[in-house]
């Protein structure tokens, strides 16, 4: 997934519009649950920091990185 996402380029202009465009998609499908909008919104936000780290044109992405995990409080173990 990262290396789909590497070498776009060295400004970061979509992940700002990336996490409004989400949020607003969550508010408009999804139940007006506080704690599920707070989730998903710190989740989308640590991904799309994550995947803006491998933007630049020099940037590489290791092989076999761990594949993330998300609860309800933020990262899990
Ligand atoms: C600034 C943020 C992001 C932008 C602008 C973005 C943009 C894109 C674009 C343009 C593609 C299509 C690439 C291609 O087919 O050549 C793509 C694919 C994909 N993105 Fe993102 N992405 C962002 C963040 C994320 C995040 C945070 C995740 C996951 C948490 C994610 C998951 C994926 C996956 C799984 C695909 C492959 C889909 C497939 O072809 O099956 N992206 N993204």
């Amino acid at each position: 997934m990262l290396r789909i996402h590497a070498n776009q380029c060295d400004e970061d202009p979509f992940s700002a519009q990336f996490l409004t465009v989400f949020d607003e998609a969550v508010a408009s499908t999804l139940p007006a649950d506080e704690e599920l909008r707070r989730a998903l919104h710190d989740y989308m936000t640590a991904a799309t920091a994550e995947v803006s780290t491998v933007f630049p044109t020099t940037a590489t992405v290791a092989d076999a990185l761990p594949m993330p995990r998300w609860s309800w409080s933020g990262p899990a173990a």
